[in-house]
Parts: structure tokens; C-alpha cells; sequence
């Protein structure tokens, strides 16, 4: 047995990580703002959920997989069953993934999982799935990026197949957002705004209550806490840009959101920094101008108000605004694939199937 007999630290995940993607001129560090969290004990979701990291040792000792079990009670009043997850996940060979995996399995099933997904970073936030196309390309924004060997780890350690994150391209040269009435929303009383950076605090908290409300009934999803939306959506504030992230407004209330952010995984490639670290923040302004595409990374409208043009009307906003900005296409992202409302947005502007992302599932205990 080699799995590491300490608590892993964050250099353990650091160096499996750099010595999996040596050479890898594509890859975009990750938001890993959770993952440190929970290794220092200091992650909001602790507080409501458990999780614990482990590390899988090769024969000179050296860190050669990494993964962080979650048990979220949240998660598991959604399916209704003893569901855990594993996450932050990478391994350089088989075995090492295998034994990183079975102790996270044997952990979870102490802890009373009975089915565990994997890849699965604790919350949608957080990269979800195993990537299963387009290999020679940088990840798109808020999208995993891992090997083909991925898929392969987790079906030796007999992991299956249990849904799909889809993203879908809508071209923004051909103006999709004219072919609906603008005016309908306005006939019910319904502005759109940007949201304000400077009172980011604010958005934040009624972006979280509209999105524990919106996604009550979307696979995956979990009711998340206001001081957890604070933690990963503090970091992002100044990689925000304020019309590509804005609010429906009825009577004074926010009653849906979309957020989009230019994807600039391909100008940050080069530069081997998280996005939203101070080196990453520090570059952006540069590398923005170099990006062609939008990411529309969460779109919710509140479930009394469904139905009556919100979610179009906010999605038109998004793509009216990206194309004021020379974006040329906008790439709605990460779509569980049985979400059929969401499915059925993207393709009222023409979206294009273009990327997919695998969970994978095994039954444990
Ligand atoms: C997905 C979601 C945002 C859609 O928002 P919505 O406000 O309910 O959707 P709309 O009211 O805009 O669209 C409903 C219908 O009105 C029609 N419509 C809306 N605006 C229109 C307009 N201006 N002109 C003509 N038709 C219009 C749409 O074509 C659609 O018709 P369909 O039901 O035949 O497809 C919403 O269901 C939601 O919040 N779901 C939960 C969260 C979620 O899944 N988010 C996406 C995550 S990836």
C-alpha cells in the first residue's frame, strides 16, 4: 500500500499535477480556491459538508495521484440517496489512480456513501467531469481539462458512466438575439441591469438565493451557502465584466441572472497561473484582448417567474453584449445533459453541440 500516510497537503496535489501536465502547453491551472480551503480546514463547505483528501505514493516516494472525497448532505437530499463524490482528481499511471481511488471509496463508504461520482469537485462551481473531446485545445472557461487517461482510470477502477455536462456554441456574428421581441418583458414589468462591482458583496447574495432556488430541480446542483458563494465568487470579482453578468429586476426584486466571462483559458495557457489568482488578476486586462469567446457559465431564472420570456431575454442580453464587445461566439456551458429547459435556451439561439464532460459513478460498501 503507498497511499500517503499524512493528511495531504496542497503541495502533494501541486506536484502530481505538474508532473502530469509537464509539457502540456495548454494547460490552465485550475481554480483550486476550494481545494486549498479544505486542505487548510478554512473552506466554507465544511461547514456543511465533509471532505477529505488522499494521495497515492510511486515506488521513489513521490506524489503520483491525488483526490479529495466529498460527503455533502445536500447532495444527498437532491437524489435522495447515500451519495458522495471524489474530486480534484489526477493521477499519472493506473495504479496509482486506482489506490487513490479506493481509499477515497473505502473512506466514503465509513461515512455511509453508498454511490460516489467522480470527477465531481464538491459543487458545479467547481470543473465538473471528465473531459471527452477536444484534446489539442486549452479548456474553455470554467471547463475541466485533463487527459484521454481520465476516462480510462476511472473505468479500471469500475467506474461507469451516469450523466454528461454538455456546452453548446452559439454564433454571435449572426446576431441571434434579433430574432426575439425585446419588448415582452417590458409589457410584464421586467428590466435587465449589469451587475455593479462595486456592490459585488450585494450581487452575490442575491445571485446565490435565486440560484439555490432556480436549481432546486436541475441535476447535480446543490443548495449552496451565502458565505460559500461569497468564498468562490469574491476571487472571480475582478474577472468580471459587468454587462456580460446581469440581473432581471421585477418590482424592485432580482428574479433571474446570467453570468457569462470571456474565456481566456487560451491566452492564460502560456502563462501557467490560475485565473483568478493575483498573478492571473494582474494579467487579465492583457490577455483580454486576445480572447474571442464568452462563456455563459450560469443562467437562472426564479421558478414563479419561468416561462414568460426571462431566460431568453437574459440570454439575448448576454449574446447582444458580448457582440458589443467583438466576441464572436458565446459558448453556454456546462448543461446537464437531462436539462432539458436549458437544452431547449441554447438551441433558441442556435447553439451547436461542441464540448462534453463525463461523470462517472460506482456503488461502494
Ligand atoms: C433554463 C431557464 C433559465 C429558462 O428560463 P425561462 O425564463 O423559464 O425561459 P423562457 O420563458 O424565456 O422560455 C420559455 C418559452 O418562451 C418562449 N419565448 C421566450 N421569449 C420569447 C420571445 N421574446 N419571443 C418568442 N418566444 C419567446 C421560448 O421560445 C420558450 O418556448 P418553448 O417553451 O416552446 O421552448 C429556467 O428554466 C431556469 O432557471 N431553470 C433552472 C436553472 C437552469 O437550469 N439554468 C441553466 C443551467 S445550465
Amino acid at each position: 500500500m503507498t497511499v500517503l500516510a499524512r493528511s495531504p497537503r496542497f503541495a502533494d496535489y501541486a506536484q502530481v499535477v505538474a508532473r502530469r501536465y509537464a509539457g502540456d502547453t495548454l494547460f490552465v491551472y485550475p481554480d483550486v480556491g476550494l481545494l486549498r480551503g479544505i486542505l487548510s480546514g478554512k473552506a466554507a463547505y465544511l461547514r456543511r459538508g465533509k471532505a477529505k483528501a488522499f494521495a497515492a505514493l510511486d515506488r521513489s516516494g513521490k506524489p503520483a495521484a491525488f483526490c479529495t472525497a466529498f460527503v455533502d448532505p445536500g447532495l444527498q437530499l437532491k437524489t435522495g440517496r447515500a451519495t458522495g463524490s471524489i474530486g480534484y482528481f489526477e493521477a499519472l499511471d493506473e495504479r496509482a489512480s486506482t489506490e487513490v481511488l479506493d481509499a477515497a471509496r473505502v473512506w466514503l463508504a465509513g461515512e455511509g456513501v453508498r454511490e460516489v461520482w467522480a470527477p465531481f469537485n464538491g459543487n458545479p462551481y467547481n470543473q465538473m467531469g471528465a473531459r471527452e473531446d477536444r484534446f489539442d485545445e486549452p479548456p474553455f472557461i470554467g471547463c475541466a481539462h485533463n487527459p484521454p487517461t481520465t476516462t480510462r482510470f476511472l473505468g479500471a477502477a469500475g467506474f461507469e458512466l451516469v450523466n454528461r455536462y454538455l456546452n453548446f456554441e452559439i454564433d454571435l456574428t449572426s446576431r441571434p438575439w434579433e430574432r426575439f421581441d425585446a419588448t415582452r418583458i417590458e409589457r410584464m414589468e421586467v428590466r435587465l441591469r449589469p451587475a455593479s462591482r462595486l456592490q459585488f458583496r450585494r450581487e452575490v447574495l442575491s445571485y446565490v438565493r435565486l440560484h439555490n432556488t432556480a436549481f432546486r430541480t436541475v441535476w447535480g446542483e446543490v443548495e449552496i451557502s451565502d458565505v460559500e458563494a461569497l468564498q468562490t465568487l469574491m476571487r472571480s470579482r475582478l474577472a468580471i465584466v459587468p454587462e456580460l453578468f446581469q440581473f432581471a429586476m421585477a418590482g424592485g426584486t432580482e428574479i433571474g441572472f446570467v453570468l457569462c466571462m470571456p474565456d481566456l483559458s487560451g491566452a492564460l495557457a502560456p502563462l501557467h497561473v490560475p485565473l483568478t489568482s493575483p498573478r492571473g488578476v494582474a494579467r487579465l486586462a492583457r490577455v483580454r484582448k486576445r480572447a474571442t469567446g464568452v462563456g455563459l457559465l450560469s443562467l437562472a431564472v426564479a421558478p414563479e417567474h419561468q416561462g414568460g420570456g426571462v431566460g431568453t431575454a437574459l440570454v439575448a442580453a448576454a449574446c447582444r453584449a458580448a457582440a458589443g464587445l467583438r466576441f464572436r461566439h458565446l459558448e453556454y456551458a456546462l448543461v446537464a445533459e437531462n436539462n432539458e429547459p436549458s437544452k431547449a435556451t441554447a438551441a433558441r439561439f442556435g447553439g451547436k453541440p461542441c464540448r462534453s464532460f463525463g461523470i462517472y459513478g460506482s456503488s461502494i460498501g
